[in-house]
């Protein structure tokens, strides 16, 4: 190939690049053998650093969705491409679970260095940015203890952690907060977005809770049915509380069919 076609190769290589979504998940259909399709030609963006929230009722195939995108399950049509590949590197995305999955038996810094641990023995630089995290989410003084001795928002923050150890530049989670009390919820919320914005982390976030799906979302999407059925573009304006956060919450109460209360 002469010099300026490879040129012109490379300029157009950057291009797509450019271009790209992190996160593409193109006319993905997916059905539990013998079972009716859970997800239906969902076609779905991330573009970097953003957060996008689904919102759907329980049962409409959040889940299946989020191990399509974690690679854990695999399409029965379509395809999933992260940063233009199928996820194939557990490295790159970080899952948080509903509950948090901590280890009874290992202690709280353990539990965050897990994913280091699988794979070799943990370095002094891995304890660093472990207690570094921990640090982060108020949890220095409880490095040692163990899961049973944290409270529920304690023990959602240190599945944060450990999702976040390995720095993955894809974050799953999957109602990660919905079994803490709003108060908790609202920090950990606020926690989430302080540690992922300051990383520049993607992430889908799959939540039933509206006021959640607003509060983070620059992007909130409406499930059902295993379809995306509308999306609202939110930016980052939408402050709890705010006429521009009720205004969104109540197009998202729409979107999922739910009537206004009536006085
Ligand atoms: N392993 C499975 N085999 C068959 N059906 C399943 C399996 N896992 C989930 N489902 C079904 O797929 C649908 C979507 O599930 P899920 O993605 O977990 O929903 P959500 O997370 O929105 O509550 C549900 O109807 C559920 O019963
Ligand atoms: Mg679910």
């Amino acid at each position: 190939m002469s010099a300026k076609a490879m040129g012109a190769w490379a300029m157009r290589v950057d291009v797509d690049a450019a271009d790209m979504p992190f996160l593409h998940l193109d006319a993905v259909s997916f059905a539990y053998p013998g079972f009716a399709p859970q997800v239906r030609s969902l076609t779905l963006s991330l573009p970097v650093g953003t957060v996008h929230c689904l919102v759907g009722r329980s049962g409409c195939g959040k889940t299946t969705l989020l191990k399509l995108a974690a690679g854990l399950l695999q399409p029965t049509a379509g395809r999933v491409l992260l940063r233009g590949h199928r996820p194939c590197d557990p490295r790159e995305v970080g899952f948080v679970f509903q509950s948090p999955t901590l280890l009874d038996w290992l202690s709280v810094r353990d539990n965050v260095l897990l994913p280091v641990s699988l794979q070799r023995r943990p370095q002094p630089a891995d304890v660093r940015a472990a207690d570094a995290l921990l640090e982060q989410l108020g949890l220095a003084t409880h490095a040692t203890r163990y899961p049973r001795q944290l409270s529920g928002g304690q023990q959602s923050r240190v599945a944060l952690a450990r999702a976040l150890l390995l720095q993955p530049p894809l974050l799953l989670l999957d109602e990660p907060f919905a079994a803490l009390d709003a108060i908790t919820r609202e920090e950990v919320q606020r926690d989430l977005l302080r540690l992922c914005r300051g990383r520049g982390a993607s992430v889908l976030f799959v939540t039933h809770d509206i006021a959640e799906a607003v509060f983070l979302g620059d992007r909130v999407s409406v499930m059902a049915d295993g379809a995306l059925v509308r999306s609202f573009e939110l930016g980052r304006d939408h402050g709890l509380g705010t006429p521009a956060f009720v205004a969104a919450c109540t197009q998202v109460r729409e979107a999922l069919g739910l009537e206004e209360a009536t006085a």
